[in-house]
């Protein structure tokens, strides 16, 4: 069997979690018994497809990230890197660690994550060099001034999205060198004219911004950790 190359899920997690509010960074909050991170940590952890985790995040912080992650990965956490101002600024950073082919760049406020739909991801960068996760849009949408947009151009992007790191490490680079600032890495890859593939999910996988957010979170997840509380009653 050919071994295929190994991949690094590269996690920006030095936000200061402005919207969520509160005192400390929202990754940190309290998720069903364990923090936010943790969640994120565990699916990385569980897919045999990534063979590393590079984290990213504020200084102050790099404790609590080593120890969370030796508690939540597996032996796969390979560095804590010291996060920049912009999402951007923290991702460009944190590619200075990776020496793997690919990468796979998630946000780490994005806890609900599968590792089945990582595994996909990780299928679909293999194959592309470059690609994101993607939802379509389900809500009516319409502009300020009240004029309303067809739904079917638009698309949600997500994370993870997965490049062949060099690549990725050119995007980044020709941005900084242009000044131009995106809140994602494809956006970074496209803007030097190459595709980027489309993996439409179904799966629920919102990034947690606001606290209410952790609302949804927590369906999902406990959905997933007590199935049987959820389950249809059994018809007699
Ligand atoms: N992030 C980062 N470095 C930054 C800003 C954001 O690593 N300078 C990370 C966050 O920790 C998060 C992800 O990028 O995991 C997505 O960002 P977002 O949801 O906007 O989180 P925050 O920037 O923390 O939130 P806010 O914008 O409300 O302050
Ligand atoms: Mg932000």
């Amino acid at each position: 069997m050919r071994v295929q190359p190994a991949v690094t899920a590269l996690l920006p997690a030095a936000g200061r979690g402005e919207r969520f509010g509160g005192e400390q960074n929202k990754i940190f909050s309290d998720l069903l018994g364990q923090p936010i991170l943790a969640w994120t940590l565990e699916a990385f952890a569980q897919c045999d497809e990534i063979a590393r985790i590079v984290l990213v995040g504020s200084e102050g912080d790099s404790d609590r990230l080593w120890e969370l992650g030796e508690q939540y990965a597996k032996d796969k956490l390979q560095a804590v890197v010291l996060g920049g101002s912009s999402r951007q600024e923290s991702v460009r950073r944190g590619l200075d660690a990776i020496s793997t082919e690919y990468v796979l760049v998630h946000d780490a406020a994005r806890c609900c994550i599968t590792p089945e739909l990582v595994a996909e991801a990780v299928g679909a960068t293999r194959i592309h060099q470059a690609m994101t996760v993607v939802r379509v849009v389900t809500d009516t949408l319409m502009r300020r001034s009240g004029e309303l947009v067809d739904r079917k151009d638009l698309m949600a992007v997500e994370t993870p999205q997965g490049f062949q790191t060099d690549l990725l490490r050119r995007a980044h680079l020709s941005a900084r060198t242009e000044g131009f600032v995106a809140t994602d890495d494809a956006s970074l890859i496209r803007r030097l004219g190459r595709g980027v593939y489309l993996l439409e999910s179904t799966v629920p996988n919102p990034k947690i911004t606001y606290a209410d957010d952790l609302r949804i979170a927590v369906a999902l997840l406990s959905s997933r950790t007590h199935p049987q509380r959820f389950a249809p009653t059994p018809s007699e």
